[in-house]
């Protein structure tokens, strides 16, 4: 995988806005696969102010979900399906139309799942999934150990994402659903890009794990080494434990301009 050090989180939402604009360019209809949590808003931040610009047309964008809670009420505005219009759908011009995600309020949850699944693949595939990563080493909510051949199914929190996001309920660890839908590792490989995107210290060993670990369900973002188009862009905090940072800035450094992300 490629692994770009950014100065910080601002840097890292525009180089990454600026690839997806590159995508937009050539392919005007581009399936974005995209990822909820803190950590990618300064990507939609700076793709919105491309579309704002003119800089980009995303009208024909196609915008698609990651994970989901499983048993929020339709609406929930915590809900991923909510938080999505409101951070990318909305900002970039786009109608509801042109999203599609994992139903979390259906009554046959494994129907709900397979179903996404197929969606995924009849809309031809994602073309660029953004990825954050969590302290536990999971991309979506494949909490570690999730096989690396899973498909999108439900899954259940570690305590440890309970807590990291009991934040978005008011620090109230009871009010955050215990069950999600989640993409499968095997259902993300098979986007034609990954980008994770990691930032702040908190994320130096589940970064240093996933790039320079093993390939281990224990660290399901350790998959990304098994994908042939996977980059990693990370803040100088969330590289602080990478042995290769240097030879990851060289390689950078160095890398033909025409060959973008
Ligand atoms: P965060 O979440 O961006 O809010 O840290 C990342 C994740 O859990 O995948």
């Amino acid at each position: 995988m490629e692994v770009v050090i950014v100065p910080d989180a601002k840097a890292a939402g525009e180089l990454i806005a600026e690839a997806m604009a590159q995508l937009l360019r050539r392919k005007p209809d581009a399936l974005l696969g995209v990822a909820t949590g803190s950590t990618p808003l300064p990507i939609y931040e700076a793709l919105a102010a491309q579309v704002d610009a003119g800089a980009v047309d995303a009208s024909k964008a196609r915008i698609a979900q990651l994970d989901e809670y499983v048993g929020l009420p339709t609406g929930h505005p915590e809900s991923y399906r909510a938080t999505v219009l409101r951070q990318v759908v909305d900002p970039l011009g786009l109608s509801e139309a042109a999203f599609m995600g994992p139903d979390g309020s259906a009554a046959d949850v494994q129907a709900a799942c397979e179903a996404y699944d197929s969606a995924l693949v009849e809309a031809g595939g994602v073309d660029l999934q953004l990825l954050g990563i969590g302290t536990d080493g999971h991309i979506g909510f494949n909490e570690p150990c999730s096989s690396l051949a899973s498909r999108t199914r439900i899954k259940t929190l570690t305590e440890q994402t309970i807590a990291d996001n009991a934040r978005f309920f008011d620090g109230d660890l009871s009010q955050v659903p215990r069950h999600v839908i989640t993409q499968g590792i095997g259902t993300i490989l098979e986007a034609r890009h990954l980008v994770l995107l990691a930032t702040g210290e908190g994320k130096a060993d589940a970064v240093a794990a996933t790039v320079e670990g093993p390939v281990a369900s224990v660290v399901p973002a350790s998959a990304l080494q098994l994908h042939p188009h996977a980059t990693v862009v990370v803040d100088e905090a969330a590289a602080s434990k990478l042995k290769l940072a240097d030879y990851f800035r060289h390689t950078y450094a160095n890398k033909p301009e025409w060959q973008g992300l």
